[in-house]
């Protein structure tokens, strides 16, 4: 059998990155409808747990299997140039983890989540919901926030998603690159020898452990008053 030619399956997204993305994308939708039905309770109960679900991502970012470590993907400005240059051309190499475009796109969606969630727990709608940290600010701010949270943050997020949702469908339609059963098993298929990403069972118990620490610190930013 030779070894250079044979196929083999590597571990690219370890399964808290995966679960992650699930948790994330289920909760998130639970959020914008509940925001729209105006089902507070949930809502805020879902806000909390993005909140403590993006805090953990941004530590898996630092500490996590090596494909979703920022220094492996976020691109340098020259990195993303040359990649869309070479897309231009159609020249554009398979990427391992996330391609450079993506990567902004994922730093997008991470950073919208996390101003909706700083902006909710500001915000006041003036019936009966206000967020956990609106009496703790200035009155302006609230109304900013709030301004932000149900106008501007929310058609934002739901645009970004949209791109982002279609662009994984168009990869997969147009290009034939399937990017969603990676995200779903953790693997993809390669030729050559290719770094796999540690998601081993203590991995997996260190992430936990890291998840843990972010839920109690929401708890704590929740209950700062
Ligand atoms: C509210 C909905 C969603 C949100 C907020 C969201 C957010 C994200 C984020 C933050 C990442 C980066 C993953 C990481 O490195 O941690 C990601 C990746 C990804 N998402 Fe989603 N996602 C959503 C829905 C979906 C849906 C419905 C699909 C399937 C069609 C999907 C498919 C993917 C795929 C395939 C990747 C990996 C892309 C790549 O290979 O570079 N997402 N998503
Ligand atoms: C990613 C996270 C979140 C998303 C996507 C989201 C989305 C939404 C949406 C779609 C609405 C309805 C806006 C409208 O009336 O048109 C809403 C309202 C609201 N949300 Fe969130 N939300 C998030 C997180 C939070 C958090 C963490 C809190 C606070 C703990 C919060 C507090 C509120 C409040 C108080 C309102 C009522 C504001 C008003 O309509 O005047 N949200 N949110």
């Amino acid at each position: 059998m030779s070894h250079s030619h044979s196929l083999q399956r590597i571990r690219i997204w370890d399964l808290p990155t995966r679960s992650f993305h699930i948790f994330l994308a289920l909760c998130v939708a639970g959020l914008v409808a509940s925001g729209e039905i105006g089902l507070m309770q949930l809502h805020f109960w879902l806000g909390y747990v993005v909140f403590a679900l993006v805090l953990f991502r941004l530590v898996w970012g630092f500490v996590g299997g090596h494909w979703s470590r920022f220094i492996h993907f976020v691109p340098t400005p020259a990195k993303l140039f040359a990649h869309i240059q070479a897309l231009r051309a159609k020249q554009a190499p398979l990427s391992i983890g996330h391609n450079p475009l993506g990567a902004l796109s994922v730093l997008g969606l991470l950073g919208l989540l996390l101003l909706q969630v700083f902006s909710g727990m500001m915000s006041d709608d003036e019936i009966s919901n206000t967020g956990p940290w609106s009496a703790l600010v200035p009155a302006n701010w609230v109304e900013l926030a709030t301004e932000y949270h149900s106008d501007i943050g929310k058609v934002l997020l739901i645009l970004l998603i949209i791109l982002h949702v279609g662009t994984v469908l168009y990869y997969k339609r147009i290009k034939h690159e399937d990017l969603i059963t990676p995200m779903i098993t953790g693997d993809k298929v390669f030729t050559t020898e290719v770094h796999a990403s540690r998601d081993t069972r203590t991995s997996r118990l260190f992430a936990l452990g890291v998840f843990a620490g972010c839920a109690y610190l929401v708890y704590r930013l929740v209950n700062i008053a």
